[in-house]
């Protein structure tokens, strides 16, 4: 790897990759030769890194020999053809996208749980950065699925805009507008009216009835955990807020386990914080506390009352942040420092 490290970040004209490039900045990567990559649409337009601003190039022309890593995040499609190009020219590919995560070859990566599987990769691999719902998830529940193993999980998302892009997010505040002023709203990137509403599907359904969306929950986790035993019994759904994805988590562990021990391992697990305390004040929502920080928060911790093993937990994180850019700018912090980027 050269002195300078060489990054492209595919897709860098939206809303998570502008979170890569001021990421990448914060993490000490502001001296990287930094290639911001688009569509066509974009020539001509500058993209923010850290206090310098680039020029986007356009990801056809480009020509990734040189690069030591990728960050994509421009949607499967792009992702799939671009990518494996990418890689065969000895770049190093961190996908943001679903188009390699369920792929066995490639390591799907939450630093902070399976950190293990950067170790000793090539130049020229592909990373799959996870699912935003999943990641939050899994950084809530690891430390107890670590002590006490978990056999089931029942999750509803309440998640934000963003992550449907900057589309989502201009579709809302533009419904939220119309709806002020009286005027009827019409649904584009959402199938319904998403402004004061709240939708029960994201992502396309399959033949089982459930959306995409609620099946990377279950897939994800399995693959992360290393763990095919795991239920997770999903409902996704799109909710009115710009950024910071909220899950309601009900799970039953394998093992007996007292609340103390599982409020200890939360407190000590990396990228986590356990406010524990029942003032309805302290609880932790995406727009008090995920949005803008790095950490995924947890409150509403109670044994459920209606299973022995049963566990409650109310989770929170930035989508865009933890839940895409971040967890990919880690990765590549890893692959480079050999260290965990998140102390505990
Ligand atoms: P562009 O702005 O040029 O369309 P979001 O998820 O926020 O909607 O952002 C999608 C990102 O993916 C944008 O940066 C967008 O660039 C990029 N993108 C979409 N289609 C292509 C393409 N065909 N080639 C390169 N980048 C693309």
């Amino acid at each position: 790897m050269s002195e300078q490290l060489n990054i492209a970040v595919v897709g860098a004209t939206g809303a998570v990759g502008e979170a890569m490039l001021s990421i990448l900045a914060e993490y000490g990567f502001g001296d990287a030769n930094v290639h911001a990559l688009a569509s066509e649409r974009s020539l001509g337009k500058t993209v923010d890194f850290g206090r310098r601003y680039l020029a986007v190039e356009v990801l056809d022309d480009f020509d990734f020999a040189g690069c030591d890593f990728a960050l994509f995040s421009a949607g499967g499609g792009i992702s799939l053809k671009y990518a494996p190009r990418a890689a065969e020219a000895g770049c190093t590919v961190i996908d943001n996208t679903s188009a390699f995560r369920l792929d066995p070859e490639i390591p799907l990566v939450v630093p902070e749980i399976n950190g293990d599987l950067l170790e000793n990769l090539d130049a020229g691999s592909i990373i799959a950065n996870p699912n935003c719902s999943t990641i939050q998830m899994l950084i809530a529940i690891a430390p107890i699925y670590a002590i006490a193993g978990i056999n089931r999980i029942n999750v509803a998302t309440y998640q934000s805009v963003s992550g449907a892009g900057s589309e989502g997010m201009e579709e809302l505040a533009r419904q939220t507008m119309d709806r002020l002023s009286f005027k009827d709203v019409k649904p584009s990137v959402f199938a319904q009216p998403i402004a004061f509403n709240a939708i029960p599907v994201i992502d396309t359904m399959q033949d089982n009835d459930y959306t995409r969306e609620e099946m990377k929950l279950h897939w994800e986790t399995c693959k992360i955990l290393r763990d095919d035993s795991i239920g997770v019994n999903a409902t996704a759904v799109r909710i009115p807020v710009f950024y910071g994805h909220s899950e309601a988590v009900h799970l039953e562990t394998s093992r007996d386990i007292s609340m103390e021990e599982v409020r200890e391992a939360m407190h000590k697990a990396a990228g986590l914080v356990l406010i524990d305390d029942t003032d309805p004040k302290a609880q932790v929502t995406a727009v008090t506390h995920a949005a803008g920080k790095d950490e995924v928060f947890v409150s509403r911790l109670r044994r459920d009352h209606s299973h022995p093993r049963g566990i409650n937990l109310w989770v929170v994180g930035d989508n865009v942040r933890k839940g895409a850019a971040l967890n990919a700018v880690q990765i590549l912090k890893m692959m480079v420092t050999g260290k965990m980027p998140v102390e505990t």
